[in-house]
């Protein structure tokens, strides 16, 4: 799996290869690349963004630059290439994130394009033009699409076989099919008993069946709502 992410700031993901579980998958042959459009701007200064027409604050990603900077990695006319591949467009205002746009994306085989915006975001023709998708991760503005990015590529890499401990991990975990969508059942480990909350004797049992149903209760649950907890 090729995750590509086109960022001003590419030396923000320098962090997150490093992480174990990046790093894994990077072992498995999955890729983090990073590609910054300035190098691809023939403008002076290597300028990549420009005042909104119609005025207004903030600077906005030219369509220019970021075709070259398409063209540059791709070798290909950025409007056909996004005809093969998932070319998203991370922005506050996109498709939200959940567990089955990350399912989506993690069945990509050729890859995936993450574009970060900056500033006051892209150019429009940017998104109508190049890009298969809008992505946000939540309902506010973060300063760029960067942390964004990241996130994507961490939901996306752990559900590809290898980059998890447990091969399990992925498949039963909050909000997946096998869940029915529902968020994971709460985990206990040693000591048995703290403070004199004690771990629920079911889990002590050994009872594989009798575990399964009090976890699946327990999801559904959750799934529910969810409860407010005391402080
Ligand atoms: N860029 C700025 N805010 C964002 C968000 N919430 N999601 C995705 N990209 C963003």
């Amino acid at each position: 799996m090729q995750l590509d992410v086109m960022t001003l700031f590419p030396h923000w993901f320098d962090w997150f290869r490093e992480q174990r579980h990046v790093k894994n998958a990077m072992e498995d042959g999955h890729e983090v690349r990073t590609f910054n459009p300035r190098d691809h701007s023939d403008m002076s200064a290597r300028q990549v963004d420009d005042t909104p027409f119609g005025g207004g604050a903030g600077m906005v990603l030219r369509v220019d630059v970021m075709e070259k900077a398409l063209r540059g990695v791709y070798a290909q006319d950025p409007v056909e290439l996004r005809k093969e591949r998932r070319v998203i467009a991370l922005t506050p205002g996109g498709r939200v994130l959940d567990d089955a746009f990350v399912d989506e994306l993690a069945a990509e085989e050729q890859g995936i394009t993450l574009l970060c915006g900056r500033y006051e975001g892209f150019d429009e023709r940017i998104v109508q033009h190049f890009c298969s998708d809008t992505l946000s991760i939540g309902r506010y503005v973060l300063a760029g699409g960067e942390l964004a990015a990241m996130v994507v590529c961490d939901a996306v890499l752990r559900k590809l076989p290898g980059s998890l401990g447990h091969a399990n991990s992925a498949v039963e975990e909050s909000f997946s099919v096998a869940l029915d969508g529902d968020p994971e059942y709460p985990h206990y480990t040693r000591p048995a008993e703290y403070r004199g909350w004690k771990v629920p004797d079911v889990l002590l049992s050994g009872h594989h069946a009798e575990i399964e149903t009090w976890r699946r209760a327990r999801s559904r649950e959750r799934g529910d709502g969810g409860s407010r907890l005391g402080r």
